[in-house]
């Protein structure tokens, strides 16, 4: 199926394998044009709106630079400033943008509110609501993800990927990340170890279904508290969040996923990523974080801006993956 015009993007799952593949190599199409300066004015005289209810750096502004090289403008809305902070309700709100324009993007972390409130925005918008992150699912990042695993190493199958991660539903902080990782990789047939602390569980219910789409693509899913057996051999590794969330250069505190000390976390601080864990992966292997990295507690610097560190590259991809995603929902005849 090739009609994606219209359609929400809440959760790459919502999507077939054969539609992320599309997805992929407009994404392809439209980086090789950005590169060489051809124009790509496929959405012309078209609005959205982007609702950030948090923080961001690379969605909002690979959605904004990214809709306005295909023609159309996108409207920044914080959602402080909009009537939801006097208690208006998603469906008053995704009936009146969804008539002011063309598509609305939201981003709403907090935990057991987010993917409910862009369901109901679905359920009442006109036009498409796309998932710039809630507390379940991240799929700009995983489509950026799959993206540059795809530009470095092709065929991704049987690729060992180590995704060492800390959050678990229990600690009611947003979960999407991973979740739209381990959902989407096993897709591709990769073999995943997901690596976290006892007490760090993600919901069974991601497990189960990334192990049922591990068995429709020949990959695995394997679940440890074993970092070592994680990081041996890997080809790709995606450690994060462990610490104390503030940047030592600005002294600023970002707020949102790690907003203050959480000593839960900083209990975890044997988990940061060292040179001599890397050193025991493979000897090729690619280091990727979806950014922002704390650089003080996830990852030593040298690791990050090492020869095996791609974040930039991968943070790049979500440009040109957010464009594929509105030329396909928002394009099309
Ligand atoms: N990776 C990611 O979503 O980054 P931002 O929080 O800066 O948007």
């Amino acid at each position: 199926q090739t009609i994606f015009r219209g359609r929400h993007f809440i959760n790459l799952e919502d999507f077939t394998r054969e539609e992320v593949d599309t997805m992929l190599e407009v994404s392809f199409d439209l980086k090789k044009k950005f590169a060489m300066g051809i124009p790509t004015n496929y959405l012309p005289n078209q609005s959205m709106f982007l609702m950030f209810f948090e923080q961001s750096t690379r969605t909002r502004n690979s959605m904004e630079a990214g809709f306005a090289q295909l023609g159309g403008h996108a409207g920044f809305l914080d959602s402080s400033s909009m009537q939801i902070a006097h208690g208006e309700s998603a469906k008053d709100t995704a009936i009146i943008l969804s008539r002011f324009g063309h598509a609305i993007a939201c981003r709403y972390c907090n935990w057991g509110y987010g993917n409910k409130y862009l369901n109901e925005m679905a359920k009442w918008s006109h036009k498409p609501i796309m998932n710039l992150q809630c507390d379940l699912y991240h799929p700009f990042q995983a489509l950026a993800d799959l993206m540059t695993m795809k530009e470095k190493l092709g065929d991704l199958k049987r690729v060992k990927v180590a995704i060492i991660w800390a959050y678990a539903e229990s600690h009611k902080k947003p979960i999407s990340v991973p979740v739209s990782q381990l959902l989407a990789f096993p897709r591709y047939g990769m073999d995943i170890w997901l690596a976290h602390p006892k007490g760090w569980e993600l919901p069974d219910w991601v497990i189960e279904q990334a192990k049922e789409n591990a068995a429709t693509y020949g990959g695995t899913v394997t679940v440890t508290n074993d970092e070592a057996a994680a990081y041996e051999g890997a080809q790709i590794v995606i450690p994060k969040n462990w610490g104390n969330w503030v940047n030592d250069q600005t002294g600023v505190a970002a707020s949102g996923a790690v907003s203050v000390v959480d000593d839960k976390l900083i209990a975890q601080k044997s988990w940061k990523c060292t040179e001599a864990k890397m050193e025991t992966a493979d000897k090729n292997v690619m280091y990727m974080h979806a950014l922002p990295a704390d650089r003080n507690n996830e990852v030593e610097d040298s690791v990050i801006d090492g020869p095996h560190s791609i974040v930039y590259d991968e943070a790049e991809n979500r440009l040109h993956t957010a464009k594929a995603v509105m030329t396909l929902l928002m394009g099309g005849r």
